[in-house]
């Protein structure tokens, strides 16, 4: 198991702040018969594991640095995607703390006879970016400018509480007595 590294030193903090759409991000996959199940349908995990580089790619391009996935929250899978079928995911930066940031996905599958998208899932994804010792490093500030964004910017504060209220529960409770 990797040790604890020390905080890498304050480096970034004069970085000007940019905007959501800088970092926007779309990723498009088509579902083959190796991403289903026996029913043909696509495989929760796999759909997870797009999310997570959909969010990545959102995460790198707002923070240029190496970023790692911190926390996953809030996925839901509302309807199944079949094989065949053309998955769209668009991720963005809701907003950036410290070190962390938060990074919503939004999936939609699209029916490429009539364009016509259906949402599928949506998650949180929450990254911390590191330098090349894995140490966190401060991220650049966010410029909501959207009402869309700035609703994502407030939202994501209450879900940030709820987040480190409750990893701090699992830790004292993990903790040895
Ligand atoms: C994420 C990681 C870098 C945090 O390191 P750490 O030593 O705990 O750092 P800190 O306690 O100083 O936290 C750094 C930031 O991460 C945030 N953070 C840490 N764990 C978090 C979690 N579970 N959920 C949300 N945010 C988290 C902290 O709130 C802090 O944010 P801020 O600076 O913006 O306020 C470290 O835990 C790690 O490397 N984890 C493994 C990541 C990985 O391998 N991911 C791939 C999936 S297995």
């Amino acid at each position: 198991m990797a040790t604890k590294a020390k905080s890498a030193p304050v480096q970034n903090a004069r970085l000007p702040a940019k905007r959501v759409s800088e970092s926007r991000s779309e990723m498009v996959e088509v579902v083959l018969p190796n991403d289903a199940n026996p029913l043909g349908a696509m495989l929760g995990g796999r759909l997870m594991h797009l999310m997570d580089i959909a969010g990545a790619i959102a995460a790198h391009r707002h923070c240029n640095s190496y970023v790692v996935t911190a926390s996953v929250d809030y996925v839901d899978f509302r309807s199944p995607v079949r094989v065949g079928e053309v998955v769209i995911l668009r991720s963005s930066v809701n907003r950036v703390w410290r070190t962390s940031l938060e990074v919503g996905v939004k999936v939609f599958c699209e029916n490429y006879l009539t364009r016509e998208l259906r949402h599928t899932s949506s998650a949180y994804l929450t990254f911390v970016a590191v330098d090349e010792q894995r140490r966190p490093i401060l991220v650049p500030p966010l410029k909501p400018e959207t009402a869309a964004d700035r609703r994502r910017f407030r939202e994501a504060a209450i879900r940030r509480k709820f987040r480190l209220a409750q990893r701090h529960r699992r830790i004292s409770r993990t903790r040895p007595k």
